[in-house]
């Protein structure tokens, strides 16, 4: 079964209020796009809101890896490789588009979902964890 629209779900929320918002504004702009080229835009088009939700997802992993930073999160390397990983996957997506300049809706959404939904549900989530703590090294 394909779905047109990635889609928030309340299980998401992790309880730290910048990264739930910031989450919801990245599926926000990836559907926004979808919407966008379902309608038939131009190449320009695609090719800079590629861009701009790359740099929105990079900026919400720096903000994610300093939260970790600050408070000496124990799986920060895992959860940081994964952040890579997926970095890399939307560039390849972006380098694709800028040779074939086609790009499938279905697929995008199919694999960001895929991606996000599991990234939130195994790395994300855990940070609640944190939400609570001072930054300040204890003990
Ligand atoms: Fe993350
Ligand atoms: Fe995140």
């Amino acid at each position: 079964m394909s779905q047109s629209q990635l889609q928030w779900q309340e299980r998401y929320a992790i309880g730290i209020p910048a990264v739930d918002h910031e989450h919801q504004e990245l599926i926000r702009m990836i559907n926004d796009l979808v919407m966008r080229i379902l309608e038939g835009t131009d190449v320009a088009f695609v090719s800079d809101s590629l861009g701009d939700i790359l740099s929105a997802i990079g900026a919400h992993f720096a903000l994610e890896e300093k939260i970790m930073r600050d408070r000496h999160y124990d799986q920060y390397f895992d959860h940081k490789s994964d952040h890579d990983r997926l970095l890399d996957q939307l560039r390849d997506i972006m380098d694709d588009y800028a040779v074939h300049r086609q790009i499938s809706p279905a697929e995008l959404v199919q694999t960001l979902d895929a991606w996000f939904s599991e990234h939130f549900r195994t790395r994300d989530a855990r940070l609640h964890s944190l939400k609570n703590q001072s930054g300040r090294p204890t003990g």
